[in-house]
């Protein structure tokens, strides 16, 4: 299923691990093509609230959509697709940055991997790098 547009909407939704409750009844709509910071002390929920986005755990209550669909009703390739994070514990592979950036679709061409690093801003960082361009 692809979703019809991009908000995302959290609609009363709780979640605990194990039995400590880290989100209670939170609603929360986020309109498609805006940029939205959670802010809120350190152990809040802010990093649990976007995984749940994403379904990296599944709400006791409530439910999260995008596009206006459940997310459970989407298949988790498709959800996949439409999701990019960027976490606080970053995992870099002993490999080359340009294998790093390619991770997701190993036959990217390096013409892609320039761009996504651009994107990202850090192609001058790496380009800075002593063996940048070697192990292409
Ligand atoms: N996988 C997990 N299993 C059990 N408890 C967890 C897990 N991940 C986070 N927690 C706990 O849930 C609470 C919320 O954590 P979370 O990482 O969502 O907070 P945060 O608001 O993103 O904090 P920070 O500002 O430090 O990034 C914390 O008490 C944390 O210890
Ligand atoms: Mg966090």
């Amino acid at each position: 299923m692809i979703p019809k547009n991009y908000n995302i909407d959290m609609e009363n939704i709780s979640f605990s691990y194990d039995k400590r409750k880290i989100i209670d009844n939170l609603t929360l709509h986020i309109p498609e093509k805006t940029t939205t910071a959670i802010v809120g002390p350190s152990g809040s929920g802010k990093t649990t609230a976007c995984k749940l986005i994403a379904r990296f755990w599944d709400v006791q209550d409530g439910t999260v959509k995008l596009g206006n669909i459940d997310v459970k009703d989407y298949s988790m390739d498709s959800l996949m697709k439409n999701f990019s994070f960027v976490f606080q514990n970053v995992i870099l592979f002993q490999d080359t940055i340009a294998n790093n950036i390619k991770f997701g679709q190993p036959e990217a061409s390096i013409e892609k991997v320039v761009e996504a690093a651009k994107k990202a801003c850090c192609h001058d960082f790496i380009m800075r790098l002593p063996k940048a361009m070697i192990q292409l």
